[in-house]
């Protein structure tokens, strides 16, 4: 962060469209180091709160049941018995530490505040927004990730760093389970995977402050905090809310609501404390520009992994260059993004980009009558980028998520 001065957190959060929201109060406390934490618990789903900075917050119960299950050499027989625990309306598994079962008891209960006439309403925004959600989250949330420096550095030292296809593959499960029609219902599988995820975090809080690697690199004791966990969300569903506005993309009032709605209940899921949990898009774009904005910027892990990430992505047949993927980075994120990461410019992609990518949406939603020139490649792009993140293309099947019993070496 020490290089990170006023302009860049300001020409960063108007980039990214939070410019008008980003107070230079934040960016003078992002120069000394990181953000007040003044985003008010009024503004969260609960309404009300103790004010407590959730960089100070992680997940106690589980992290202490994580912890015992790491040093008692349970991990192998603890996967064993999640493997086959997929859907929401399974029993829980039976083989696991007693504590831990009785922690599932109640930690995979839907929070009271969750309104299913919402869920459904998301679930179907989702399936019909699938083909922008997958190139906000797959590209633009990817990459951001990449230069969120305490995401890139756990991520990068921890055991699914060494092996970043099956990582991003699970972390895609993820999304999927998250927008899948049925996701919240009965026979759906998000409660399973969130909860499975808040135990890989718990396992991760345990082993990554044993890493010299990340102990040499990290700015905290103890990674994957509530804030950390609200930074990813606003890298992701904040970030897609606001590309889908600017990019014109049609929403109701209700999807809006519906689309956070999901978002609020994956967060108290993932064990982000209720007073965090923005109510409402204005109060998650307010906290975004508090927490997210300021602490974007280039580490060597981040560079690595967005090589990687964007090599994979390379490997697959989209029917455009590197060059294209490089633009299609910037035209999301910004330049400032794009330098750090060193993304070779491509000047005819960016026009492309920057002239095709509005007229595709406006045809796609009905809003064009006739299909501008380069509809078809942005089409073939757009869905070739969806199997490829789905990884359900051959197998059917989406790769497991396991708790890690080891960083990377
Ligand atoms: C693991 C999702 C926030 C670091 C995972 C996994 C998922 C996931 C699905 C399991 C996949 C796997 O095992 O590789 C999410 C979501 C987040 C979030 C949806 C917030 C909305 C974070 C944050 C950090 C983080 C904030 C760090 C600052 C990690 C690490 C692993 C992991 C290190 C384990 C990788 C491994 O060694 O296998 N996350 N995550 N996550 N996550 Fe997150």
């Amino acid at each position: 962060m020490a290089d990170m001065n006023r302009r860049t957190v300001l020409t960063l959060g108007a980039a990214l469209g939070l410019g008008g929201v980003f107070a230079p109060q934040a960016a003078q406390a992002a120069q000394a180091g990181r953000s007040p934490w003044t985003w008010s618990p009024t503004r969260s789903v609960l309404g009300s709160g103790s004010g407590t900075d959730p960089q100070w917050v992680w997940d106690d119960d589980i992290d202490r049941i994580m912890a015992n299950v790491i040093d008692s050499g349970q991990v192998p027989a603890v996967n064993q018995a999640i493997l086959p625990w997929v859907h929401n309306n399974q029993p829980l598994p039976t083989g696991l530490p007693p504590e831990l079962s009785t922690w599932l008891q109640s930690s995979t209960q839907m929070p009271e505040w969750a309104d299913m006439t919402k869920l459904r309403r998301a679930a179907d925004f989702n399936r019909r927004k699938d083909l922008y959600l997958f190139v906000i989250y797959g590209i633009g949330g990817g990459i951001m990730s990449t230069v969120i420096p305490r995401e890139a550095k756990s991520v990068y030292w921890s055991k699914g760093g060494a092996d970043m296809q099956d990582r991003a593959a699970k972390t895609f499960s993820f999304g999927y389970d998250l927008s899948d029609i049925d996701a919240f219902e009965q026979s759906g599988e998000f409660v399973v995977t969130s909860n499975k995820t808040r135990m890989v975090h718990a396992a991760v809080r345990h082993l990554l402050p044993q890493s010299p690697h990340w102990q040499a690199v990290a700015d905290e004791e103890i990674p994957i905090s509530n804030q950390d966990i609200l930074v990813t969300f606003h890298s992701t569903g904040t970030f897609a809310h606001r590309k889908l506005r600017e990019w014109r993309v049609p929403m109701t009032r209700a999807d809006e609501e519906a689309f956070l709605h999901s978002w609020q209940v994956a967060l108290h899921f993932l064990g982000v404390r209720d007073e965090y949990i923005p109510a409402t898009w204005d109060a998650a774009h307010a906290q975004a520009a508090e927490i997210l904005t300021p602490q974007l910027t280039w580490t060597q892990e981040g560079q690595e992994l967005a090589e990687v990430l964007l090599g994979l992505t390379a490997q697959v047949d989209l029917g455009v260059t590197r060059g294209f993927l490089n633009e299609f980075v910037r035209y999301q994120l910004g330049n400032e993004v794009g330098d750090w990461l060193g993304l070779r410019r491509d000047y005819v992609a960016a026009a492309t980009i920057r002239a095709g990518w509005p007229t595709y949406i406006a045809f796609r939603e009905g809003l064009l009558p006739v299909a501008p020139v380069s509809f078809y490649m942005f089409d073939q792009f757009v869905r070739a980028l969806a199997m490829a993140f789905l990884n359900r293309g051959e197998s059917g099947t989406t790769t497991p998520i396991t708790i890690p019993d080891m960083n990377r070496p």
